[in-house]
């Protein structure tokens, strides 16, 4: 069995930005975690391509949707290195492999009597590509993500029958579900089942941009099921002549934002049981990072650009300051302020001199090797349990949780150096033995931290165990040893520099 972790393909109707990344960094640190710990990791991301949103943009930028996808899935594309993103596939839902299982798994949803010709009459976001009930209006007949007029519609659609679900949707959201977290957001799903589901359009005759239907190839699949049903598909045709299916499904994790709440936990697992597919084990469903300028002032030039960041103070300061900022779940607001406090304060002073005394001290009085000393048994004390600690809160998918906790041991082994002084206790030949110690310990503290803080900064943390002779990056080396390891340490350029 596998783990498998997904995020939301993404629409190419839009350049890729902050919110893409983020999303796209926390699926990333799930998979580099579970790689740690020996798991068979499968992340997928991607771009969602068919449907309105795409079509419109399109028609404004006066070309074709296909031209358009291409264009800016390319931009998605090569976003993924640019944050380090260890995807081990990018789907592009207008790829043709795609369409055709789309294709069988909605004939089966078809054949098993889960769908009818209606008519569609109501309120419409053509953004949002949503048919809104009536509690999700805002003043106006507006759209209350878009703030625009959402349209009257009124068209001959295959259904999808939706109301037919809401007892096994209930079961499935029930009060302390593991189904969708954080709670808040389970308990909204319900509120929304317990309105009453009603059912929903499967189609749409007015659009050509999409999947054919094969029973009725006049109408294409509504760009949700399509986009939904990616997470199984791709694992059709990701390696080819290999379908990873059974290794992969159901999924472990889908990381979604809490804009696209009712898609993931109502339509998407009603889907499944209506095609008979296994349900995924979990959603997690981050806050909104408020970075527009609401709330922010764009005068004051404080909207965070993440490649702007990226140039100027690399990927894993981004990386790290995505967790931090705003714990994960909550709503919260980034900013070039923020960042860049976070970065001279937490990065370069707490972690990067943690890194460049300890090997400074090593080479300085130890010639460059870690003491076998045994460890000091206080500090050691105050990490006990650490490893487990942030596998149990990233099962949870709780990543500031998980970072904070390792985060009190940077500023722990910060205060060891003071209390040690090792600068003292160089002078003075009867302290030799508690030198060793000290060394030992901040070696191997610093060492089972870094291990842990990977899945963060992958970059930074892998030249840090590099300079320490210590490159494993397996998760049993999560935990402190007894001793200090006896080996050579080499040199270190700062991780976090003052940027120029
Ligand atoms: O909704 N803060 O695509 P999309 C945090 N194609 N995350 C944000 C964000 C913000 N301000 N803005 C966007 C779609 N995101 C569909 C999904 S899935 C089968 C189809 C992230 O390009 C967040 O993950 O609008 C959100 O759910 C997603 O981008 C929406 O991306
Ligand atoms: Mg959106």
């Amino acid at each position: 069995m596998g783990y498998y972790v997904t995020t939301p393909i993404y629409y190419v109707n839009a350049q890729p930005h902050m919110g893409h990344a983020y999303t796209t960094i926390a699926a990333d640190v799930l998979a580099r975690h579970m790689r740690q710990r020996g798991e068979d990791v499968f992340f997928l991301t991607g771009t969602d391509e068919h449907g309105e949103p795409v079509a419109l943009a399109a028609e404004r930028a006066g070309t074709t949707p296909k031209q358009l996808a291409d264009e800016n899935a390319a931009r998605f594309e090569a976003l993924m290195p640019q944050l380090e993103a260890s995807n081990d596939f990018f789907i592009r839902t207008s790829d043709p492999r795609h369409g055709a299982r789309v294709q069988e798994v909605m004939q089966r949803v078809h054949d098993n009597g889960h769908t009818y010709l209606g008519t569609y009459e109501g309120w419409y976001c053509p953004r949002c590509a949503d048919f809104k009930s009536d509690s999700e209006i805002a003043a106006g007949n507006t759209c209350p993500i878009h703030h625009i007029p959402l349209d009257r519609e009124q068209e001959e659609n295959w259904f999808f029958r939706l109301s037919a679900f809401q007892e096994p949707l209930e079961r499935l959201l029930a009060q302390g579900s593991p189904f969708v977290a954080p709670v808040a957001r389970l308990n909204e799903a319900r509120s929304f089942v317990e309105q009453g589901l009603r059912d929903v359009s499967l189609s749409r005759g007015k659009l050509s941009w999409g999947v054919p239907v094969p029973w009725d190839p006049d109408h294409v699949f509504y760009v949700w099921f399509d986009a939904l049903l990616n997470y199984v598909t791709a694992l059709g045709f990701a390696r080819e002549g290999k379908d990873l299916t059974g290794t992969f499904w159901p999924a472990d994790v889908h990381l979604i934002g809490k804009d696209i709440l009712k898609f993931h936990a109502i339509y998407w697992p009603a889907l499944l049981m209506a095609a008979g597919l296994e349900l995924p084990r979990r959603l997690f469903v981050h806050g909104f990072l408020l970075m527009d300028g609401e709330k922010m002032s764009k005068s004051l030039g404080n909207v965070l650009d993440p490649f702007a960041v990226m140039e100027q103070f690399g990927t894993d300061a981004l990386r790290y300051y995505c967790f931090r900022e705003v714990s994960f779940g909550q709503d919260g607001s980034v900013s070039t302020a923020g960042f860049e406090a976070r970065y001279a304060n937490e990065l370069a002073n707490e972690y990067g001199n943690l890194a460049s005394r300890t090997l400074a001290m090593i080479a300085r009085y130890r010639g460059g090797v870690v003491p076998q000393a045994a460890l000091d048994a206080e500090l050691a004390a105050d990490f006990d349990g650490l490893a487990g600690e942030v596998a149990a809160l990233l099962d949870r998918v709780e990543l500031s949780q998980a970072l904070e906790a390792i985060w009190q041991r940077v500023r722990r082994l910060n205060r060891y150096v003071e209390e040690r002084a090792p600068w003292v206790q160089a002078k003075d030949a009867a302290q030799a033995d508690a030198l060793d110690v000290t060394l030992a310990t901040l070696a191997e503290g610093l060492r089972a931290i870094t291990v842990l803080l990977h899945p963060y900064m992958p970059l930074s943390t892998h030249k840090l165990l590099d300079a320490l002779g210590r490159p494993e990056l397996s998760y049993d080396g999560a935990a402190l040893a007894a001793t200090g390891w006896g080996g050579a340490v080499g040199a270190l350029e700062p991780l976090f520099p003052k940027p120029q």
